[in-house]
C-alpha cells in the first residue's frame, strides 16, 4: 500500500499519519500483516509515516511484515532533479537505499529487500554481492525481485547465498497475459500478449512467491470511471457485480478472487488506503476456493472482450 500524501518533498502533516494509521488498523483487521514499501513511493512518505506509526506504537512492530524496493531513480526523488528517469543497482546504490528506508522506517531490519526493476547496466554478480552483505549484516532476511523475466529470476537465484523468497509482477484481470499466454500457445493471438515464459511455474517449482501489483486494476471494473476507449470495461463490471451478487461479496473480492483462483499461489499486493474498500478487498480470501470454475470463464471472457478458443 502506498501511504504518506502527495509526491512531493514536504514532510507529511497529521492528517496523512492519521489516514495511514486508519488504513494499517483496517489491514490488521483484515488479517493482512504485510506492507510493501519502496524508497520512491510519495518521495519516501510512505515509509516515513508507517515509521512514525511505529515509533507512535511499538507493538506494531510485532504484527508486521516489512518489504521495501530499491533500485528506481526518479528525477527530484531519488534522483537529480535534471536526471533522467532511470535504474541504478550498483553495490552503492542498493546499500544506500536499504539504508534510507530502514532510517525512514525507523527499523533496524527487513523481512525482505526488492530489487524494484532490473537495470541493464548492472553487474549481477555485484548486485548478488551487495545483497548478500546486507543479508549478513542482519539487515535483510530475504531478496525479492520485481518486473523480471524467468532468466533474470534464475540467474539472481543461482549467484545469490541470500534465498529469493518473492516475486512481484503486474498482474490482474486487466493485465492478463499470464493467462493469455497459457490458452493461446498454439494461436495466432498469442504473440499479442507478452510475458515472462514459464514464470509462474518456475516460480511454483522454486517456493517463490508471486505478489501481483495492480491487481484491483485501479478499480476499473469496481466502480471508478471507464475510459471510453476500453471496450470491455463495461461488460466485465457488470459480470463482476453479478457474481459478487450471487457470493454476497464486494466486487473488490470478485476481481482479487478470480487472480487467486488460479493455481500459481498468487498474492495480491493492495494499492488501497480506504479503510472500507481493505475490508471488502479481504473477502477474496474467503471467495477464492468457492469461485466456479464457469464463473472465472465468464470473467476472463469478459475482460478480453472474446470467448476462448
Ligand atoms: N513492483 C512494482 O513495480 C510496482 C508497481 C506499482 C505498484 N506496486 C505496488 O503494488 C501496489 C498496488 O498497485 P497499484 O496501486 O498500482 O494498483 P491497484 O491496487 O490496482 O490500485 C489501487 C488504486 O486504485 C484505486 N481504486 C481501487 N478501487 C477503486 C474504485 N472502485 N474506485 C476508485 N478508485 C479505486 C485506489 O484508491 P483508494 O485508495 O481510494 O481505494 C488506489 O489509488 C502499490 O501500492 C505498490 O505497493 C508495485
Amino acid at each position: 500500500m502506498t501511504i504518506g500524501g502527495s509526491w512531493d518533498d514536504v514532510p507529511p502533516d497529521a492528517a496523512t499519519v492519521d489516514r495511514a494509521r486508519a488504513a494499517v488498523h483496517a489491514a490488521l483487521d483484515a488479517g493482512i500483516t504485510d506492507f510493501d514499501h519502496a524508497d520512491i513511493y510519495a518521495h519516501g512518505k510512505s515509509e516515513a509515516v508507517f515509521g512514525e506509526l511505529l515509533a507512535e506504537d511499538p507493538a506494531l512492530a510485532g504484527r508486521v511484515r516489512l518489504q521495501t524496493k530499491c533500485g528506481v531513480r526518479l528525477p527530484g526523488n531519488t534522483a537529480a532533479p535534471g536526471a533522467p528517469a532511470h535504474y541504478r543497482l550498483d553495490r552503492d546504490t542498493i546499500r544506500a537505499g536499504l539504508e534510507g528506508s530502514l532510517r525512514r522506517l525507523r527499523v533496524d531490519s527487513v523481512e525482505r529487500f526488492m530489487l524494484h526493476r532490473p537495470d541493464p547496466l548492472a553487474d549481477p554478480h555485484e548486485v548478488a554481492g551487495a545483497l548478500d552483505e546486507l543479508r549478513k549484516e542482519g539487515l535483510i532476511r530475504s531478496v525479492g525481485l520485481s518486473n523480471m523475466s524467468t532468466r533474470q529470476v534464475a540467474l539472481y537465484q543461482q549467484l545469490l547465498t541470500t534465498p529469493v523468497t518473492a516475486l512481484q509482477l503486474e498482474l490482474s484481470l486487466r493485465h492478463r497475459g499470464f493467462v493469455e499466454q497459457q490458452i493461446l500457445a498454439n494461436h495466432s493471438e498469442g504473440a499479442e500478449h507478452s510475458f515472462p515464459e514459464g514464470i509462474l511455474e518456475y516460480c511454483a517449482a522454486d517456493g517463490i512467491e508471486v505478489q501481483a501489483w495492480g491487481a484491483l486494476a485501479r478499480g476499473l471494473y469496481t466502480g471508478a470511471p471507464i475510459p471510453p476507449e476500453d471496450q470491455h470495461a463495461a461488460a466485465t463490471a457488470e459480470t463482476v457485480h453479478r457474481i459478487a451478487a450471487a457470493h454476497g461479496v464486494s466486487g473488490e473480492a470478485v476481481v482479487l478472487a478470480w487472480l487467486m483462483r488460479h493455481p500459481g499461489g498468487i498474492r495480491p499486493v493492495l494499492g488501497t488506503t480506504d479503510p472500507r474498500r481493505i475490508a471488502a478487498c479481504a473477502e477474496a480470501e474467503a471467495l477464492a476456493p468457492r469461485l466456479g470454475h464457469e464463473d472465472w470463464y465468464a470473467l476472463l471472457t469478459a475482460a478480453r472482450g472474446n470467448p476462448v478458443p
